[in-house]
């Protein structure tokens, strides 16, 4: 099942994104699920992914984390729960098409796809996310409400140990949702969804990053490349009267050796990229057995196989820097612009893509990165 989005995403930039939210109705025409309700269970009862049970029963929040087992579904109250599952995108590759619409926006502002199957009021409270988010809703009906802005008017609270909430907010969209169609919340923006008719919703999660986090990764960055590691200098100190004065000579020594370590552009870029192709949520990165080599991945291709990219893997390249690519937060090196874009615009590889268009190096990147997990042979 493939997606298309039945509005025009310059203007929905121009007018909505990072500003305002907004419905829009009817976003997917004839929606159909990708994915149902048992087989969200089923992700729920893996190790590797990340789920939640959260309830509100007699007036009482509760969170439970997974992985689930099948008491858990064996004894479902009528109403009021929902079941929340992370980064389906990774693990339901059905699921992972419904991300593909989206892809307007740029892979490493994406974060993840998060489905939820909700029974009668079920909800998670109103609440305030750091995402922007695309609230697509399948198959039920949910009644959603937004609020303005955040401005620090809001009073946050953490129910049942894991669950952020406010009191609550006037709304400003107050609205029901039918399937197909897609509510968009920037971040910041208060909301909560109250579910009428037992069904499915998509979030499609958005995160910005923050400076802090730019800053924190880079200091992470110069310390694993052993960047910095020079002591100041100062052959010319002169004695100074008052001890436990800090001279304003020597603070511009060391504003100049701080900001000297951000001079390099090629250092940012790369601490940049490592930090925008980091995965936030666990892999479905299998490990092989053995080695596979040049060879048999040509011969794969050449026998009508595929090379599939692992699903939800971050591959980004820079605009005007085409000879390295960012993965999973590493940098590798790569010779030729026609590989990069194979490797970080595509989800697959087929024989006509590679046919006699690579150099030897670039076929070594790529059994490089089949033997770490990251494509895959089918
Ligand atoms: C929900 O579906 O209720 C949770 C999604 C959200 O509020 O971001
Ligand atoms: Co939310």
């Amino acid at each position: 099942m493939s997606y298309s989005l039945t509005i025009n995403v310059d203007q929905f930039l121009t007018h909505y994104w990072h500003k305002k939210p907004t419905i829009i109705k009817a976003g997917f025409a004839h929606f159909v699920d990708p994915i149902s309700p048992d087989e969200l269970a089923g992700l729920s009862m893996e190790e590797e992914i990340d789920s939640r049970f959260i309830s509100h029963q007699q007036g009482q929040w509760s969170v439970e984390h997974g992985p689930f087992d099948d008491s858990l579904f064996a004894n479902l109250p009528q109403s009021h729960w929902q079941l929340v599952v992370q980064a389906c995108n990774h693990w339901h590759l059905g699921a992972a098409e419904l991300v593909k619409p989206f892809q307007f926006l740029p892979q490493w502002l994406f974060d993840d796809l998060m489905v939820c199957y909700c029974a009668p009021n079920g909800g998670v409270g109103p609440h305030i996310d750091q995402y922007d988010v695309f609230i697509v809703q399948g198959s039920g009906q949910r009644h959603w409400q937004v609020g303005a802005k955040d401005e620090g008017q809001y009073q946050e609270s953490i129910q049942a140990g894991a669950l952020r909430q406010i009191t609550g907010f006037d709304a400003i969209i107050d609205q029901v949702l039918l399937p197909g169609d897609i509510l968009y919340i920037p971040a910041g923006f208060p909301h909560q969804g109250n579910t009428l008719e037992a069904g499915m919703s998509y979030s499609i999660g958005f995160r910005s990053p923050k400076e802090r986090e730019l800053l924190s990764h880079f200091a992470d960055y110069v310390i694993a490349n052993d960047n910095g590691d020079a002591h100041l200098h100062n052959p010319e100190m002169a004695s100074q009267t008052h001890h436990g004065e800090i001279q304003t000579s020597d603070l511009d020594k060391l504003t100049a050796m701080l900001r000297s370590a951000l001079q390099s552009e090629k250092d940012i870029h790369d601490s940049l990229g490592g930090l925008l192709s980091q995965p936030r949520h666990q892999l479905d990165i299998v490990e092989l057995d053995s080695p596979v080599t040049a060879t048999e991945i040509q011969s794969h291709l050449r026998n009508s196989g595929i090379l599939h990219k692992v699903s939800g893997l971050k591959t980004l390249y820079r605009q005007d820097h085409m000879s390295c690519i960012y993965i999973n937060g590493d940098v590798f090196p790569a010779e030729s612009e026609h590989l990069v874009h194979l490797l970080c615009n595509q989800t697959s590889i087929s024989h006509q893509d590679i046919d006699d268009k690579l150099s030897q190096t670039d076929v070594e990147l790529i059994v490089c990165l089949v033997n770490a997990g990251f494509w895959y042979l089918s």
